[in-house]
């Protein structure tokens, strides 16, 4: 269970369920003042998981938070740390981020590799909750532009303006 919300608890059909109205609760909810960009991570045509990043008072931070999964079949062939490199190098490049934060529990080796790998450095470590009666240390990242190591070829981008219109990033609503 390596997220701070267990997703992976429960029947196929609950966390089908749950994983469903958390992405129509994230389109009904965004605006400027908070928002979860929620990507589709598709591979060979295939849908294979997400990479998010999530925000609040953005105009003003400049901060957001990633998180990311792959279905199962799909870990260990380099998507995660693909999927990663694009949301962030489209974040500093076309939504004007200062950084890019991340955490991992500490026994999720996957994440943290992804996170070495496209160029956080380590931030602190937090206690929180796994599972009732269970703590576990967290890991906490940073990224900034001039540590992220980018992904060959350069990414390529459709829509930015019209996103960063409707997130008040083009003057309308700071
Ligand atoms: C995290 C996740 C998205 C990474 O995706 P991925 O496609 O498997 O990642 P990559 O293949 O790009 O890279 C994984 C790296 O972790 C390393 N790794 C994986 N398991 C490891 C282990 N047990 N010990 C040490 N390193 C490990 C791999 O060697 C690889 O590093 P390398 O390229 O230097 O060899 C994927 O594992 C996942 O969906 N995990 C479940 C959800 C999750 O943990 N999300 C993050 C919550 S914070």
């Amino acid at each position: 269970m390596p997220f701070f919300f267990p997703w992976t608890v429960g029947s196929p059909g609950e966390i089908r369920l749950r994983l469903m109205q958390y992405h129509w609760a994230q389109r009904a909810e965004m605006s400027p003042a908070a928002w979860s960009l929620e990507t589709t991570v598709r591979f060979d045509g295939e849908i294979v998981g997400c990479q998010s990043i999530s925000t609040r008072d953005y105009l003003v931070t400049r901060t957001g938070e990633t998180g990311s999964w792959l279905g199962m079949k799909h870990h260990g062939r380099g998507i995660g740390t693909l999927m990663r490199q694009a949301l962030c190098a489209f974040m500093f490049d076309h939504l004007d981020a200062a950084e890019v934060t991340s955490a991992a529990f500490v026994d999720n080796p996957a994440s943290l590799a992804v996170s070495r790998k496209v160029g956080y450095r380590e931030n602190g470590i937090g206690r929180l909750k796994r599972r009732d009666g269970e703590m576990v240390l967290n890991q906490k990242l940073v990224l900034t532009a001039d540590t992220l190591n980018r992904a060959e070829p350069e990414l390529k981008v459709e829509g930015a303006l019209q996103l960063r219109d409707f997130l008040g990033l083009n003057g309308r609503d700071q």
